[in-house]
C-alpha cells in the first residue's frame, strides 16, 4: 500500500464521511480577484495558480480518485491576446514547480481538451508531465485546457463514426459506455462532486456528458481565496447529499 493510500484511510476514518470519487471544479474568478485589487487580469490567474497545490494535495490525500482542473476552456481564446499568452505561460511555470509534488504524492497527470491549438511548447510539457507521472498509484488529476465539452463530445461521435465506417463497431453495440469510452475522460469514473467558484450557477461547457449526476456545490469565493476550509465545506455539502439516481430516497 503507497503512503497516500494509508493516509487516505486514516481520512476517511477520520472524517467518517463519503469522500467524492471524482472532484470537477470550475476554477472562476481570478480576473474579478484582481480587479478587485486594482490589477491586472494576469495576477489573478497567478494567483488562482498558487491555490491549486494544497487543493491538489488534500483531495490526494483524503481518497479522491479523480480531480479535474478546468483551467482554460475553448471559448478563452477569445479573451485578450496578452490574457491568453499570460495564462501559457504561467501554465508551463505551474507544471515545472508542481511535477515534484505530482510525483510526491503518487499524482498521474492528465492533460483533457483538443490538442490542436494548444501552443507547441504547452503541449510538449503537458506531454511531457503525462510521462513523468504515468506509473504514479496515486489520484489522477486532469487538467482542462483549450477544453469545450461539446468539442470533445464532437471528436467522440467522429471517432465513433470511423469505426463503424471501417467495420470495427456495428452501430447496434453502441452503448453509453462506448460514449464514454471514446471521451478525453475514459477510464475516470464520472465527476460525483462539481464544485463551481465565483457564483456563478452555469456550466460553461464543462463536462457536460461525464456530470449528468454530480451534484454541485456553487460558492461565492473567488478561485484565488478558495482555500481548505472552502474545500472542507464542499466536502460536508456533498457528504449531506441524497443521491437517488432517480431512484426513491432511502427509508
Ligand atoms: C477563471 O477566472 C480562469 C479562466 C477562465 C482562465 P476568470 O478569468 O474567468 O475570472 P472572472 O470570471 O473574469 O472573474
Ligand atoms: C469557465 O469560466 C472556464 C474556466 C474556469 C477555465 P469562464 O469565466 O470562462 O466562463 P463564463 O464566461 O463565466 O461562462
Ligand atoms: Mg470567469
Amino acid at each position: 500500500m503507497s503512503a497516500t493510500a494509508a493516509t487516505t484511510t486514516e481520512a476517511q476514518q477520520h472524517t467518517g464521511m463519503p469522500v467524492p470519487q471524482h472532484v470537477a471544479i470550475i476554477m472562476d474568478g481570478n480576473g474579478r480577484w484582481a480587479q478587485r485589487r486594482g490589477l491586472p487580469r494576469a495576477a489573478g490567474h497567478q494567483a488562482g495558480s498558487r491555490v491549486v497545490r494544497p487543493i491538489v494535495e488534500t483531495c490526494a490525500q483524503r481518497g479522491v480518485q479523480a480531480l479535474t482542473l478546468y483551467s482554460f476552456s475553448s471559448e478563452n481564446w477569445s479573451r485578450p491576446a496578452d490574457e491568453v499568452a499570460a495564462i501559457m505561460l504561467l501554465l508551463q511555470e505551474h507544471l515545472r514547480n508542481e511535477l515534484p509534488m505530482m510525483l510526491a504524492n503518487g499524482i498521474r497527470f492528465r492533460r483533457l481538451g483538443r490538442r490542436e491549438g494548444m501552443p507547441a511548447e504547452a503541449l510538449h510539457m503537458l506531454d511531457e508531465t503525462e510521462r513523468a507521472t504515468a506509473h504514479g498509484r496515486g489520484m489522477h488529476l486532469v487538467l482542462a485546457l483549450n477544453y469545450g465539452a461539446r468539442a470533445e463530445i464532437t471528436d467522440a461521435v467522429r471517432d465513433i463514426a470511423n469505426k463503424v465506417r471501417q467495420g470495427e463497431l456495428d452501430p447496434a453495440a453502441i452503448t453509453e459506455a462506448t460514449i464514454s469510452d471514446h471521451l478525453g475522460t475514459a477510464g475516470l469514473p464520472d465527476p460525483d462532486l462539481l464544485i463551481r467558484t465565483a457564483g456563478q450557477w452555469r456550466v460553461s461547457n464543462f463536462l457536460l456528458w461525464q456530470i449528468s449526476y454530480a451534484e454541485m456545490h456553487v460558492t461565492e469565493t473567488l478561485w484565488p481565496d478558495f482555500n481548505l476550509q472552502d474545500l472542507d465545506r464542499a466536502f460536508r455539502d456533498f457528504a449531506g447529499r441524497q443521491r437517488t439516481f432517480g431512484g426513491l430516497k432511502a427509508k
